[in-house]
């Protein structure tokens, strides 16, 4: 249970990963996607250019300013303090279009946005519904909702997750393929990469993702890289 501003948030969850390392998560998000496929698929599921785009768990706001280069209006809805405050002072959106919230509570009208993102946050199934029927809400007519999630199948990312058991605990791939199934959503693989600078800050990242035995192994068997191979599954449901 988490209170903010007399507003209370039961189902937030504080993401250990960004919230006790949010420097480290932040080459995290700069090692996403070098070469562009996933951003490619995400303009064409749902472009936001001229259009009110939600960025809901956005967390230190890293992507609101590429959200910002051609949006019509851009919002972030957090529910962590620390990471509001964090988004914030990035500074690329008006103060007042951080806001504190959550997939449970989002601090805006009904059907007044376009896009909604939710980037690794709120959406591991099978415990989403009062976050889908809020996101419904706030969606225009036709307005979409594209779930960033990680391909537990495919890629090397997945093959660390199947060996980490509590960072696989967020979901298991055929619950989650089914609940959305359920709700009509359109699901799209995509596979991308992570590439760091170098291996140390490969390791790093890794290293807030992952067990330290998990990480250990995968140096010992990997030495010198800096890339890994990482498969996305988008969620997409039209309102
Ligand atoms: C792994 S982080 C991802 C942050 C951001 N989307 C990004 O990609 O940089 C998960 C985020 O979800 C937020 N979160 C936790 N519970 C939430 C909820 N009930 N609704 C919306 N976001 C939530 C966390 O505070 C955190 O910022």
């Amino acid at each position: 249970m988490h209170t903010l501003c007399g507003v209370t948030f039961p189902d937030f969850h504080r993401a250990p990963n960004i919230a006790d390392n949010p420097e480290v998560y932040e080459r995290e998000n700069e090692a996403i996607d070098p070469d562009g496929p996933l951003w490619r698929e995400l303009r064409a599921r749902a472009d936001w250019a001229g259009r009110t785009i939600l960025d809901l768990g956005c967390g230190t706001g890293f992507w609101l300013p590429r959200y910002a280069a051609d949006a019509g209006e851009v919002i972030g809805v957090e529910p962590d303090p620390d990471l509001l405050a964090r988004a914030r002072e990035r500074g690329v959106v008006r103060p007042g279009a951080v806001r504190p919230g959550s997939a449970e509570h989002i601090p805006l009208a009904d059907a007044s946005v376009d896009v909604v993102h939710a980037r690794f946050a709120y959406f591991f199934p099978p415990d989403c519904e009062p976050g889908l029927a809020e996101v419904r809400r706030v969606l225009k007519p036709g307005g979409r909702l594209v779930v960033i999630d990680n391909d537990l199948r495919h890629g090397e990312f997945a093959d660390l997750l199947a060996a980490s058991p509590w960072a696989s605990a967020q979901g298991a791939a055929d619950t989650t393929d089914a609940w959305w199934r359920e709700r009509e959503a359109e699901r799209t693989e995509v596979m991308s990469a992570w590439r760091c600078r170098d291996a140390a800050e490969l390791e790093a990242v890794l290293r807030i993702e992952f067990p330290g035995d998990v990480v250990d192994g995968w140096v010992r068997a990997n030495p010198g890289r800096r890339e890994l191979s990482y498969g996305y599954v988008l969620f997409t449901v039209t309102a």
